[in-house]
């Protein structure tokens, strides 16, 4: 059996409201919190990506009581690490001392942590790894255009991770189904930074060096594929919708989680969101939901947990498990 036996999450110190953003900008707290429900972010300023990793690493390691030396894998997703090279993953198995582990980053956006988490699975039930570390993490704000307020006041900082082991116990369900999806030839709605070719026979200038969105079109792509690929997953696992206790979707915007909710017929309480003070923090949004409802005990053994994802690509996905 598959199971998460451990999650953590860590987020910046510096806490940023909409009222303070409106001091510094041309916004208002009731044009965001209408628009999206975000009230506040936490916004990097001495933290790194990695410095956050290792937080949420630790936090799961302990309560999943291994060791780093028993880690067989960790995957990192993010697209906002401190540096290009070397990856996040192999800078927190340096950080915790994960001698063993094979260590790399994955880069699928917002659905970045759902798409690792699915990964490490394959791993684990194939009988490759036994242990393994995945981790969600951002500082999306070194990456906003901060003069486009269409844009920065959505995203915020942090990591969230999630010890995944293979164990004897076929009691319970664990790693039940998931479900992925990719279409790059809607690409241009969410992109994010050029790396221009700069050689002795080429120099083209960046053009987009921040996060650009078609707001709209992303909020259609969502509410139109997130019901269907949950639906999906959760035939595949076997169940029906109404035996899904929570979901757990990307915290991108809640008008969009309510509409997701509305559309699949099952009450918005069963969707808990954290966006109201993280804002959307991309590959790290779902970990650390997942945590703060892990560690408030809202999350009991046997219940069934949808994780959902969304974003650039475009890409999404949905995962069943069973605590
Ligand atoms: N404060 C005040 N006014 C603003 C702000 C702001 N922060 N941002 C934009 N405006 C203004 C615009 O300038 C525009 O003014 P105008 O009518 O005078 O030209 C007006 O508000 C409307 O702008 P739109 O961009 O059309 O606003 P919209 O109603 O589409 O809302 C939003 C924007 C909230 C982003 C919406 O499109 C949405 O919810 N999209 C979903 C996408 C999403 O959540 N993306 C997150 C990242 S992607 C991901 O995680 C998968």
């Amino acid at each position: 059996m598959i199971k998460i036996c451990g999650t953590g999450s860590a987020l910046p110190k510096k806490r940023v409201t909409n009222d303070d953003l409106a001091q510094i900008m041309d916004t208002s707290d009731e044009w965001i919190s209408s628009r999206t429900g975000i009230r506040a972010r936490h916004l990097a300023v001495e933290e790194t990506t990695t410095g956050l990793s290792v937080a949420a690493a630790r936090q799961a390691l302990a309560e999943a009581g291994i060791q780093p030396e028993e880690l067989d894998l960790i995957i990192a997703a993010t697209l906002s690490a401190d540096h290009v090279l070397p990856t996040l993953a192999c800078e927190v198995q340096a950080a915790i001392g994960a001698a063993r582990a094979v260590a790399f980053d994955l880069h699928a956006a917002c659905s970045g942590f759902l798409f690792a988490l699915n990964t490490a699975a394959v791993y684990l039930r194939g009988g490759v790894y036994k242990n393994a570390l995945i981790i969600g993490a951002e500082t999306l704000s070194k990456m906003l255009d901060w003069t486009d307020r269409g844009t920065c006041v959505l995203f915020g900082d942090g990591a969230g991770a999630a010890v995944l082991r293979e164990l004897p116990d076929e009691t319970a369900g664990g790693f039940k189904a998931f479900v992925q999806y990719s279409d790059g030839t809607r690409g241009g709605v969410l992109s994010c930074g050029d790396r221009p070719l700069v050689n002795p026979y080429a120099t083209h200038e960046a053009e987009h060096r921040y996060v650009e969105m078609d707001g709209q079109a992303v909020y259609r792509f969502a509410v139109g594929t997130v019901p269907r690929v949950i639906t999906e997953a959760v035939e595949r696992a076997g169940l029906t919708l109404s035996d899904i206790d929570h979901f757990v979707l990307h915290q991108a915007n809640s008008r969009i989680i309510q509409s997701v909710a509305k559309r699949l017929g099952q009450p918005v309480d069963k969707f808990p969101m954290n966006l109201q003070e993280c804002g959307n923090i991309s590959a790290a949004s779902i970990p650390i939901l997942l945590d703060s409802l892990n560690k408030n005990g809202m999350i009991r053994k046997n219940e069934h947990i949808v994780l959902a994802g969304f974003g650039a690509g475009l890409t999404w996905g949905a995962a069943v498990i069973q605590w």
